[in-house]
């Protein structure tokens, strides 16, 4: 939570003390380059015990709760009609207000069976942006593209606007009228837009996509995988939302959309999944495929005691020092290296601070990896574990034609109520050592490529040694230690 000081200052407070922590050191930069070059220059393939901040993402890293501890322990586990499941049940009607709800392993599960039921042959699923495992999931039925209706202004990555994760109305009623009802799967509201930066939408937004949809009878589908700090930035940006809570905002927020789902991963736990709705008859459609794909109706793949810590983390989401903590965590990071000129995405969102790593690396050409680059580089400079969210992200097309993504991101994410103040200072004075000697750092090539989702598993190298030179140079400042 934000906290004022004596100087005027505001600062953000953790509203949580640690009562059982990991020890975390630091792999010197020498050590770091073998690691890196052993990863293939992908932070996905490094090890945890040769990263200092592990900032790749949010999703089964977020600290839980003591509650959640002690429900992890106060399960009833069964294969079928678990109480554990009811008590969930029961928590996702007071926080969302759904009548009907089942769990899935994780999102990308839920991702699943929504395009396995709902997509249409030579058909769309129409988003505000995609994200990897959406698109996955509804390329890999073989019957639908994913379509992306973001604003003009979700690409610039300097902006004031505060809804970047609106989807633009026109281009949603001029894509109905292109395809018609008949060939639109569904329409997929992202809360908050991972890839263009974490960023929200309004609830002005949400409300005008379900006129659209309800004038053309199209199912709106809501991920809400970061549904609370979706509301939580209604709360501090939307006129009109400055006196609800949050709790409040997120139920209003699941009145709009017919389907709403989430990765537990990332919101209310560190494990699962869960499609809800109030709509019998759509729960119907999806439920027969529940026990072929996750598991029985009452654990959907996952383990009781997982069940029971999303029932506790559901309702703790809504709490304002829960929802708000990587927000406010994220404006202090974003705002500080915006101060510095290092070219960042503004407004702050949720999920992470991201760089701009096409502006970061002017000289890197778009075809050697721009923000795959720059996140090897970041880990060469401090041990900082964060992730590319560029084209290494997308896939090749059906033609093995390369497929340049939007924006060229390193998203070093902030997992709720793990790091402190202190550890987003140090990530600031590395960046900014970074960006004095962004000339050392080259471009990456492939040498071993995965035909999907390839940013998992995919090996490349560094251009011209340049990792090597790069430490090099960190050494002859830091010295051997750091
Ligand atoms: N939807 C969104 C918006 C996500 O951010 C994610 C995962 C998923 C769906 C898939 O959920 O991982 O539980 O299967 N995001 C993670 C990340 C992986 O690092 O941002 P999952």
């Amino acid at each position: 939570m934000l906290f004022k000081l004596s100087d005027g200052r505001e600062i953000p407070l953790e509203c949580y003390k640690a009562r059982m922590v990991q020890k975390i050191s630091i792999t010197p930069a020498r050590q770091r380059l073998k690691a890196i070059e052993e990863a293939g220059y992908n932070t996905f393939q490094l090890k945890t015990k040769d990263i200092f901040l592990d900032m790749l993402t949010d999703s089964g890293v977020n600290a839980m709760s003591d509650n959640q501890f002690a429900a992890f322990i106060k399960t009833d586990d069964a294969y079928a009609g678990s109480m554990t499941f009811y008590e969930f049940a029961e928590a996702v009607k007071d926080v969302l207000g759904y009548n009907y709800v089942m769990n899935v392993h994780q999102g990308r599960a839920a991702e699943h069976l929504l395009s396995k039921v709902f997509s249409k042959p030579n058909g769309v699923v129409i988003t505000n942006y995609h994200f990897t495992t959406t698109k996955a999931h509804i390329e890999v039925t073989g019957l639908s593209e994913c379509l992306e209706l973001y604003l003009d202004e979700a690409l610039n990555t300097k902006s004031t606007f505060p809804f970047k994760g609106n989807m633009d109305i026109e281009k949603l009623k001029n894509a109905i009228k292109k395809y018609g009802r008949d060939r639109i799967g569904y329409v997929r509201m992202e809360a908050t837009t991972n890839l263009l930066g974490g960023q929200p939408f309004s609830m002005e937004n949400f409300r005008e996509v379900r006129k659209i949809c309800n004038e053309n009878g199209l199912l709106l589908v809501l991920d809400g995988s970061l549904i609370s700090e979706n509301a939580y930035l209604i709360q501090k940006r939307e006129k009109g939302y400055e006196n609800k809570t949050v709790a409040e905002i997120v139920k209003e927020m699941c009145e709009i959309p017919d389907i709403f789902y989430l990765s537990g991963r990332k919101n209310t736990s560190v494990r699962g999944g869960f499609i809800a709705t109030n709509n019998k008859a759509l729960f119907e459609q999806i439920e027969p495929w529940l026990p072929v794909y996750e598991g029985f109706f009452t654990y959907g793949g996952m383990s009781m005691r997982e069940v029971g810590a999303m029932a506790v983390g559901l309702r703790e989401m809504v709490d304002p020092s829960v929802a708000g903590s990587a927000v406010e965590q994220i404006k202090y990071f974003v705002e500080k290296l915006d101060a510095m000129g290092i070219p960042v995405v503004t407004p702050p969102g949720g999920l992470a601070c991201h760089i701009d790593a096409r502006k970061f690396l002017p000289h890197v050409p778009k075809e050697e990896y721009i923000a795959g680059a720059l996140t090897a580089a970041l880990y060469l400079a401090s041990g900082v574990r964060s992730m590319e969210r560029g084209t290494i992200s997308m896939d090749r097309d059906k033609n093995g034609k390369e497929v340049y993504a939007d924006l060229e991101l390193t998203r070093i994410a902030l997992p709720r109520r793990v790091y402190s103040i202190s550890h987003i200072e140090y990530c600031i004075d590395r960046i900014k050592w970074l960006a004095e000697h962004r000339d050392l750092i080259k471009g990456l090539k492939f040498v071993s490529e995965p035909p999907v989702l390839r940013f998992f598993l995919g090996k490349l190298e560094a251009l011209d040694n340049w990792g090597a030179n790069l430490v090099n140079a960190f050494e002859k400042e830091f010295g051997t230690e750091w």
